[in-house]
């Protein structure tokens, strides 16, 4: 690790992908970019100075700056992380920067999460189903403390397809849940307002596509920057899928 807080500022090299799918000109190529480091600088910070300094056309995404919103996720280093909650005192004085894989490029370092997210919660119906009408008048539903909170762990995803772009499995099929695919399915396999029933579940989860698609090495566990308990979600899963009894 090396601090960024001693007098004499490291000087950083950035070597950034650019590439503007829009413009039959443009190739991609890598462009590398010089800045003195300053005391806790971040990626988002680093990548603003270079922005407003050096190139205005290079394109990244931002909104909350504080790991929220999850529109920040790049390959820093070969590794998909958040950039606004990266540190540059945590790299080295070159640090490599892509866009995440498996996701449709927009430009540079900026991809469309969104569009692969809306594709997968529609082909998962990633959605509570139930017949019951809505009563807004009817009192709050109750739900067992450890339930609640195993549902709040799920939820607490900013789908930044971070998991995504680790997985081997989703960057080579694209109709692959992905763990954070596997991840929203459990979410509604385990609330008990949903009324699907297990042959329901059986055929969205329990496919090539679902949980039996993926080859369980964890890679998706290993760098989801809100530490969700992925390994024992698709554990859940296949628990539950191999001991579904069919009608
Ligand atoms: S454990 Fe499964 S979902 Fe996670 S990265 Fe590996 S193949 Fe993908
Ligand atoms: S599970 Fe983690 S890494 Fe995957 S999209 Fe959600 S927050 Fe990001
Ligand atoms: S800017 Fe929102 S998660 Fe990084």
């Amino acid at each position: 690790m090396n601090k960024a807080r001693g007098k004499t500022p490291r000087r950083l090299t950035f070597q950034v992908f650019r590439y503007n799918p829009q413009d039959p000109e443009s190739n991609p190529r890598m462009q590398s970019f010089e800045l003195d480091e300053a005391p806790y600088m971040t990626l988002y910070i680093a990548l603003n100075q270079i922005r407003e300094t050096l190139d205005p056309s290079l394109q990244f995404d931002f909104a909350c700056r504080s790991a929220v919103c999850g529109s920040c996720g790049m390959m820093v280093n070969g590794r998909p992380t958040l950039a606004c909650r990266t540190l540059t005192s945590d790299l080295s004085d070159e640090i490599r920067l892509h866009p995440l894989p498996v996701f449709e490029l927009i430009g540079d370092l900026s991809v469309d999460t969104g569009k692969w997210f809306r594709q997968m919660v529609e082909r998962t119906e990633g959605w509570i189903h139930t017949q019951r009408d809505f009563d807004p008048a009817a009192p709050e539903q109750r739900m067992d403390d450890d339930l609640a909170q195993a549902i709040y762990e799920s939820d607490r995803c900013i789908e930044c397809g971070c998991c995504v772009a680790s997985c081997g499995v989703a960057n080579l099929d694209q109709d692959f849940a992905g763990p954070a695919g596997l991840n929203r399915l459990a979410r509604f396999m385990m609330d008990p307002r949903d009324e699907r029933t297990d042959s329901d579940w059986f055929e969205v989860v329990s496919t090539e596509d679902g949980v039996f698609g993926c080859l369980g090495l964890m890679a998706c566990h290993d760098v989801c920057p809100k530490d969700l308990p992925l390994l024992e979600i698709h554990a859940y899963l296949r628990r539950k899928m191999l001991t579904t009894k069919l009608a």
